[in-house]
């Protein structure tokens, strides 16, 4: 880890209208992390983890504050600009696989590579062995359909460092899965982020996942604060 923040957010604030009603989900949230650091932030169900989490992979924009990623201002980026962001800087694991229905494991872990615009045999052999990696060699020509719960989710995990980001996105990786399975996730997921020494923010209301690894901040009342 070095001391250069890679993530810096200051300020942050998110009001949802619904209605006629106001609901400000967070208020007032700042957070710096550092290259190589892994965060995991937790809160309860409702507080906001997913809101900030969309904020930051520029999913959504704040009502107020600043997101700045190596500096630079995300939330003042145009719609193009944020497509290549979210493509080439950031890697997403959701809580739901979001697979590609149509397309082979191998295929979709490549799908961010393609979408790049940097398919090519480099790229096939890179899907190939993140997908050796999450322990699924065998299972290439698979379609998600075919692949359990616990699978699909590491199919997900190796899609998500398929083009090298500098930041993983991590939103309730093991909210769908049972206890073996999440344990199963959880330790690919921090074994592969120390070995290709990648910075994670991870957000989860799992005491287990929360416990695994990294700075640990809980998110409540729209606040961010140590746990
Ligand atoms: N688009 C939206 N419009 C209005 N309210 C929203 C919207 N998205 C989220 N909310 C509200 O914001 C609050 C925070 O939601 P969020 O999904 O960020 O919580 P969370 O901490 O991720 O919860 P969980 O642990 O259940 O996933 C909730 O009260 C939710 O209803
Ligand atoms: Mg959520």
């Amino acid at each position: 880890m070095n001391e250069n923040p890679l993530l810096e957010v200051s300020g942050l604030r998110k009001v949802f209208r619904a209605g006629s009603e106001d609901l400000t989900v967070l208020d007032d949230v700042s957070l710096m992390v550092k290259v190589g650091s892994t965060v995991v932030i937790s809160g309860e169900s409702g507080s906001g983890k997913s809101t900030l989490l969309h904020l930051i992979g520029g999913l959504d924009t704040p009502t107020a504050g600043r997101i700045l990623f190596q500096g630079l201002e995300i939330t003042g980026l145009a719609e193009a600009e944020l497509v290549e962001y979210r493509n080439r800087r950031l890697g997403f694991i959701f809580q739901l696989h979001y697979l590609l229905k149509d397309f082979t494991a191998l295929e979709n872990v490549y799908m961010p590579a393609a979408i790049a615009g940097s398919p090519g045999a480099e790229a096939r052999r890179r899907a190939a062995r993140l997908l050796e990696q999450v322990g699924l060699a065998g299972r290439r020509t698979h379609y998600p359909q075919e692949l359990s719960g616990g699978e699909r989710q590491r199919v997900a995990v190796a899609r998500a460092l398929m083009n090298d980001p500098q930041l993983i996105l991590a939103d309730e990786p093991t909210g769908s899965l049972d206890e073996r399975s999440s344990a199963q996730i959880r330790d690919l997921l921090f074994g592969l982020v120390a070995e290709y020494r990648k910075t994670m923010i991870l957000v989860t209301h799992s005491r287990e996942l929360a416990a695994a690894g990294g700075e640990r901040l809980l998110l409540e009342h729209g606040l961010l604060r140590r746990a």
